[in-house]
């Protein structure tokens, strides 16, 4: 393992993640763990992130001298360059040399181990205060900008690297092979993480944690639940039971896409729950956007208990796990660790008696979404699910403002089905990140179609961009795409008069309308 010790920004993340496409694994601690605790994992690397902090800041975080002494190749990036430079003796100076953006570096030694191969002038991410002026005793200076004297070191006989800039991000047009070079040439390592590798070591851990006993997993028809499905099937077969409750608010064709492609691919033993009824009963009248979510919410843990319970009352081995698709951004975001914790499943509304604890699986637990379409791809799941675009679990309930009935959502469904359509046939799917269709049922316009006058609903379209869903953009999509959608839903729907576009970004507007 690589360890990348995160000082608190946001890059650790994405330092991880460049680790793993040079196909080297790596995972994230933070840097108030105790240096022997990191040394006790073995690592065979260790990278410095990039943190918030001045190192002259009071309360910066800093790191036990031991680690440079160890014996450990270690990588220090923007934060973590200065921390090394302070920690082994070099001068880091709080003298206003600010570089912030896209900056030219200047190599001047060609021949260094991270360097080897790259420009002598290459474009660069800075993102820093303070400035190093001079290198710790040992260490030779590799590049430097207009600003910065000492913009990077090397001491390859004890394997201590730094760059006060960040390879990880995108702009610095060298990064991923200066962090190549540091993993293969300065520390050694060989590349060989692979997805194939983890599925093979998820199956076998997965078997011995499960034995012979049974396991459930709530399936919801995204990515994540999917492929943890998938891969506890493969390992442990006809002892899971995955359960799929259809709440009458999924899209066209979502439904049997479950209980057809996925159980096609998986051989996985599914147990459906049709409680379209009991949803859109208790979903009768209300228009509230708040009142509805937590309505849908409160029905899918009453539906999900009851099939739990039935299949606790089976026959067979005792039901001692529940399947869960958590992935490694989760897992960093809530204070990270190993290990599995324990849960009580929810027994406060539905009829699980009190002493039922089940113990999590998450055999995603280590990997980031990329990862998992890779895993799922692997593992031969359809391409429909395993690059699904994300769909809110209200579904289709919280994409019609107004109140939800039967007719509304079969409305809804068949124009959601001509965007779904049109987007893939012009090959836009990956461009976008997402796009709700939604209904305005309380809201009626003027029209005019063949003869008649009309009198019928709008739907909107909010085709956006984004990276992560706390932040998008509004996707700039053709116009003859546009063109074609509209004139379709308003041909092909009947009761829908009128398409318009959202364009608003996010903030202020949130992805979805309700
Ligand atoms: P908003 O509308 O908050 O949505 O900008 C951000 C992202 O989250 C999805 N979303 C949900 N996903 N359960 C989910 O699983 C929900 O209740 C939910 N609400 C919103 C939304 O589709 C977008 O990708």
């Amino acid at each position: 393992v690589v360890l990348v010790v995160d000082f608190g920004a946001q890059y650790a993340q994405l330092i991880a993640r460049r680790v793993r496409e040079a196909r080297v694994y790596s995972e994230i601690v933070p840097s108030t763990m105790p240096v022997a605790e990191m040394l006790a994992r073995n690592p065979r690397a260790i990278i410095l992130s990039g943190g918030p902090s001045s190192v002259y800041a009071e309360g910066a975080p800093s790191i036990d001298r031991s680690l440079f002494e160890a014996g450990v190749p270690v990588f220090g990036m923007c934060y973590g360059f200065q921390i090394m430079a302070t920690t082994l003796g070099g001068t880091v100076d709080d003298n206003g040399a600010r570089e912030y953006g896209r900056t030219p570096l200047a190599v001047s030694k060609a021949g260094s181990t991270l360097f080897e191969g790259t420009p002598t002038e290459q474009s660069v991410w800075m993102s820093h205060g303070d400035a190093c002026s001079a290198a710790p005793e040992g260490f030779t200076v590799t590049a430097s900008t207009d600003v910065v004297p000492v913009a990077a070191f090397e001491n390859d006989e004890k394997k201590l690297y730094g760059v006060q800039y960040h390879p990880e991000v995108m702009h610095s047009t060298y990064g991923q092979q200066v962090l190549e070079h540091f993993l293969y040439r300065g520390a050694g390592i060989e590349p060989t993480w692979t997805t194939t590798n983890v599925v093979e070591e998820q199956i076998a851990l997965i078997r011995e944690q499960v034995g012979d006993k049974r396991a459930i997993c709530g399936l919801s028809g995204g990515v994540d639940s999917a492929v943890a499905a998938a891969l506890v099937q493969k390992a442990i077969g006809s002892q899971l039971t995955c359960v799929y409750v259809d709440h009458g608010l999924m899209r066209k064709g979502e439904t049997e896409q479950v209980e057809k492609d996925f159980v096609a691919a998986t051989g996985a033993k599914l147990k459906v729950v049709d409680a379209e009824k009991r949803f859109l009963d208790a979903l009768a009248g209300v228009s509230d956007p708040e009142q509805k979510r937590k309505i849908i919410g409160r029905e899918f843990i009453r539906v999900f208990e009851q099939a739990q319970l039935e299949i606790l009352q089976e026959d067979g081995p005792e039901v001692a796990f529940l399947v869960q698709g958590t992935l490694y951004p989760d897992v960093v975001e809530s204070g990270g660790g190993t290990g599995t914790a324990n849960i009580k499943s929810h027994h406060n509304v539905g009829g699980l008696p009190d002493d039922i604890e089940f113990q999590l699986v998450e055999p995603l637990r280590q990997l980031f979404k990329d990862e998992v379409r890779m895993v799922g791809q692997e593992l031969g799941l359809p391409e429909e699910i395993v690059q699904r675009q994300p769909f809110p679990g209200p579904g289709l309930g919280i994409r019609i403002v107004g109140d939800v009935t039967k007719e509304r959502l079969d409305l809804l469904r068949e124009a959601d089905a001509i965007a779904r359509e049109e987007l893939t046939a012009a090959g836009l799917d990956r461009d976008i990140w997402q796009c709700p269709v939604v209904l305005l049922a309380d809201v009626r316009s003027v029209g005019v179609q063949g003869d008649g006058r009309t009198y019928g609903h709008p739907i909107v379209l909010r085709p956006v961009s984004s990276e992560d869903a706390m932040t998008a953009d509004w996707s700039r999509l053709p116009y003859e795409t546009l063109a074609k959608i509209s004139t379709r839903i308003t041909n092909e729907v009947a009761e829908v008069n009128r398409v318009v576009l959202d364009v608003t970004s996010k903030p202020p507007g949130t992805i979805e309308w309700e």
